[in-house]
């Protein structure tokens, strides 16, 4: 090897970019999108300013948002072709699968976004019709698990309250959007924007690094957050947390199984590999819960399984030694599922709010005009051999 490598597996201390993006402190629990703390804008802002703030580096004048709100508006139309390759998957099929799917073919009804070194204004017509484009394709996978017809976009919403127009709004009646409903979902995507160089955003980079067009970079970056060990595990903590109640609600047993090293049991939604302490996203979410509930008049069993399982684990030597907290999956689930989402759209629900950060990341990457990315490896295979003819083997 030219030089020498220093191992580490699952770049658990490596620095692979410099980034103006996201702030993260794993041990004292501080979050910050372009400088601003996330209280603040989970509490202030709506998700479209925070995707401008990621994306472009500042928080939009009144007239900026406009023009970018109305950016989005026009571009939320999905090409009707779209339609015949949507229809193709199974009714049944994951979620996550269709979505990257999907998004990955839209370079297909979209070729200029394959044209190498875009200009600054034709990258961010990609960069807008991929946003814009990303909350008709979660909704049509929604009407697609209920069998339903898709919802067209309407340009008098803005770009949430059309989402959840298009995924709860009928063909046979006008729906009316409850304002608390509305409210939360700002709330999870703005939560969900951006999160440093985890493991889907990191995709997202080293993809695009090859110059791959966005939908191929944000396709993949889709595949990776669908695992359990990462964007997965919204799913896999109300999965968990059903097993639980079904089986009497036994927190100490779960939490025993979690801890025995023979059992391959994890507490989904607890741990983190950067926050050695409490997830910040965590904090707002469960407060968000009690309150989403309250307002929809929901009592969730599962929400005080949830309770008690981060009370218990918290005093345990175990889960104290290791550092491990609820992160920002343990309570999300149970406010998707108080709006009305089905298990296996959680995670299409967190690559919607993640793709902003995904966008900002990625053209960020480019700007700073980044080297392709190829990491390097410590050989460990065998050396020297020659060919054994088949029949000498
Ligand atoms: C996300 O990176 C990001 O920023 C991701 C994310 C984002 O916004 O993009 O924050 C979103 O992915 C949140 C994480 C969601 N995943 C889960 O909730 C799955 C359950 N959690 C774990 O699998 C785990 O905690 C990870 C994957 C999150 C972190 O893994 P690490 O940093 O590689 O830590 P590790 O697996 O080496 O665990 C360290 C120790 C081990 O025990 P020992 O070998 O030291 O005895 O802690 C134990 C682990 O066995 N451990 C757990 C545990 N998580 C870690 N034991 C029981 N239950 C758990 N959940």
């Amino acid at each position: 090897l030219s030089g020498y490598v220093t191992l580490d597996i699952g770049y658990k201390n490596t620095g692979a970019t410099k980034s103006a993006i996201t702030f993260l402190d794993g041990e004292l629990g501080i979050l910050k999108y372009r400088g601003y703390p996330i209280e603040q804008l989970a509490e202030k802002a709506s998700f479209i300013e925070v995707a401008y703030l990621l994306i472009y580096g500042n928080l939009p004048t009144v007239d900026q948002l406009k023009a970018f709100q109305n950016e989005l508006t026009h571009h939320t139309l999905l090409h009707e072709d779209m339609k015949k390759f949507f229809d193709g998957f199974p009714s049944k099929s994951h979620p996550m699968g269709q979505l990257s799917s999907l998004v990955g073919a839209l370079s297909a009804f979209y070729p200029e976004s394959l044209k190498p070194n875009q200009t600054p204004a034709e990258q961010n017509q990609s960069i807008i019709k991929m946003l814009a484009k990303m909350a008709t394709l979660v909704s049509w996978i929604y009407k697609k698990t209920l069998g339903h017809p898709v919802i067209y976009p309407q340009n008098k919403y803005d770009y949430v309250t059309n989402f959840l127009n298009m995924t709860f709004g009928q063909r046979t009646e006008e729906v009316e959007i409850h304002p608390v409903v509305v409210s939360a979902m700002n709330t999870l995507l703005i939560l969900h924007a951006d999160h440093e160089q985890n493991c889907s955003t990191s995709t997202v980079r080293i993809v695009g690094s090859s110059e791959s067009n966005i939908y191929a970079s944000v396709s993949a970056g889709i595949s990776a957050l669908w695992g359990p060990l990462h964007g997965g595990a919204n799913q896999a903590v109300i999965e968990m947390l059903e097993q639980i109640k079904e089986d009497g609600g036994d927190t100490d047993k779960w939490i025993a199984k979690a801890k025995d090293k023979n059992d391959p049991f994890r507490l989904m939604g607890f741990g983190h590999r950067v926050y050695k302490n409490f997830d910040p996203r965590a904090k707002i979410i469960k407060k968000a819960c009690d309150d989403i509930l309250e307002k929809l008049g929901i009592n969730d069993e599962v929400l005080e399984i949830a309770k008690r399982l981060e009370e218990v684990a918290l005093k345990d030597p175990y889960f104290v030694e290791r550092k491990l907290y609820p992160n920002v999956d343990f309570y999300s689930g149970i406010i998707y599922r108080a709006l009305g989402f089905p298990t296996d759209m959680f995670t299409v629900l967190f690559a919607l709010g993640r793709l902003p950060g995904w966008i900002a990341q990625w053209k960020e990457m480019k700007e700073n005009k980044e080297p392709i990315g190829r990491p390097r490896q410590i050989y460990t295979g065998a050396v020297n051999l020659d060919y054994v003819e088949l029949d000498k083997r």
